[in-house]
């Protein structure tokens, strides 16, 4: 338990009224998201896509930048990373990746792949994406060690780890996300079968988030219950600085970078905090997550308030303090998905977050915020990095400047 400046942890009774409280209010709130937008407080427009449309709806294949980045994250994800096979030069690679850029360009357009054994599983793409994400060591194998982008080489150790190989590393990612868990399988599972050739399957993650229309606009909320991506970048200017390459060679120009960290919560430890120690662990409020100096959720922290006892309100080694960045071109965009695996004979949860998070340059963006938190984060005593792994998102073909039907820019001499 966190020590705090004399308050007490609530008691269960009054956590659970809190908490029936906190329940009437989401019910109140889903009654009002019947209409077609949502205007968040952070002044961003979401389109509701109508409940009988989302199996339906699509998202762009073609164009400068992947998606799966800036998209308006889907309910469902999985993250695919491939190890490629010793004999895969680069002929091979390309030959991989024109045969599943082909498979992603018709799937997530609501088109079964070539030679689909199950087409019917083509048509709902309900805004399928697939994120194409190259490992450290596909450079090498691509003989092109020099296009991979500085900052893409692993991280380095940090005290807080406890990285297990099942969970971290890969070649090739393959980030497949849409709003219905069986378009999500099958295009699993096409990509998977034709990368077979050429990969072994190092490890898969999934997960979740709210299902699609139950919330659209809202900040989505983690395992711990807190709201999750509040201080994100906005789309716009905001999020195009931080996340995209804006100039330099070709291969490199709208690009971005993907750090995978898998974070297992403790959720029966949490169980046993306070909600106020909660709060102040991460120094925002469950219910509404505003910064403990404030009412709203984008309202500005102000990390100098002192309370009553002389102290800061939001405390100094909470996570809001430990991660806040001002800078928008040193902001990361996290698109974090909750994973929930099986529960220990003895009820053990297996819960925590795949924590995604995309930005230009990864040493100069995400390392300086992870060391802070690594360093001194109250969230440290509940939660544990037990995967880790990073990825160049290149900019994508069929753009201008891009048009040679496979996403290895980096395979090009
Ligand atoms: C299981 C692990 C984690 C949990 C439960 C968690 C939870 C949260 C919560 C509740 C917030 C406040 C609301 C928001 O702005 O989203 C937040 C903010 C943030 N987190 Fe995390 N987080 C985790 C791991 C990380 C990691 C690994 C990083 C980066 C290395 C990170 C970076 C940030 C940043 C940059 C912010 C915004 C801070 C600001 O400027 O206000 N978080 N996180």
């Amino acid at each position: 338990m966190i020590a705090t400046s004399g308050i007490q942890p609530v008691s269960r009774r009054r956590l659970l009224t809190g908490g029936a409280v906190a329940a009437g209010g989401t019910l109140a709130g889903a009654a009002a998201i019947t209409a077609a937008r949502s205007d968040t407080p952070g002044g961003r427009t979401v389109e509701a896509v109508p409940v009988a449309q989302v199996g339906t709806a699509v998202e762009p294949f073609h164009g400068p930048r992947q998606s799966g980045v800036a998209t308006e994250p889907q309910a469902h994800a999985s993250f695919v990373a491939l190890s490629l096979r010793s004999e895969v030069d680069r002929a091979a690679l390309r030959r991989m990746l024109r045969l599943l850029s082909d498979d992603a360009a018709r799937l997530t357009q609501g088109r079964p792949a070539l030679a689909d054994t199950e087409p019917e599983l083509g048509l709902l793409p309900a805004r399928l994406t697939v994120t194409f994400g190259f490992g450290p060591d596909l450079y090498r194998a691509a003989g092109r060690p020099d296009r991979r982008p500085e900052s893409v080489t692993e991280l380095p150790p940090l005290r807080i780890d406890r990285l297990q190989p099942r969970w971290s590393g890969g070649d090739l990612l393959l980030q497949v996300c849409a709003d219905d868990p069986l378009t999500v399988a099958h295009a699993q599972r096409v990509l998977v079968k034709d990368s077979r050739p050429f990969t072994t399957v190092r490890w898969v993650q999934q997960g979740f988030r709210r299902a699609a229309g139950s919330e659209p606009g809202r900040t989505q909320r983690n395992l711990f219950g807190q709201l999750d991506g509040t201080a994100n970048p906005k789309p716009g200017g905001p999020l195009d600085n931080a996340v995209w390459v804006p100039d330099g060679p070709d291969w490199l120009r709208d690009s971005t970078t993907l750090v995978v960290r898998r974070i297992s919560m403790n959720l029966e430890t949490w169980d046993l905090l306070g909600r106020v120690d909660r709060e102040l662990a991460t120094g925002r409020r469950l219910d509404t997550g505003a910064p403990l100096t404030g009412t709203a959720e984008h309202d500005e922290p102000d990390f100098t308030a002192l309370g009553p006892d002389g102290l800061t309100v939001i405390p100094d080694f909470s996570h809001l303090t430990r991660a806040h960045v001002t800078d928008d071109r040193l902001k990361i965009l996290r698109r974090p998905y909750n994973y929930d695996g099986t529960p220990a004979a003895d009820g053990t949860a297996d819960s925590g977050l795949i924590f995604a998070s995309f930005q230009a340059d990864i040493g100069k963006q995400f390392l300086p915020i992870q060391r802070r938190l690594a360093e001194r984060d109250l969230l440290n005593e509940w939660t544990t990095p037990i995967g880790s792994a990073v990825f160049a998102i290149p900019g994508r073909p069929g753009s201008p400047s891009r048009r040679h039907g496979s996403r290895c820019g980096s395979c090009r001499s």
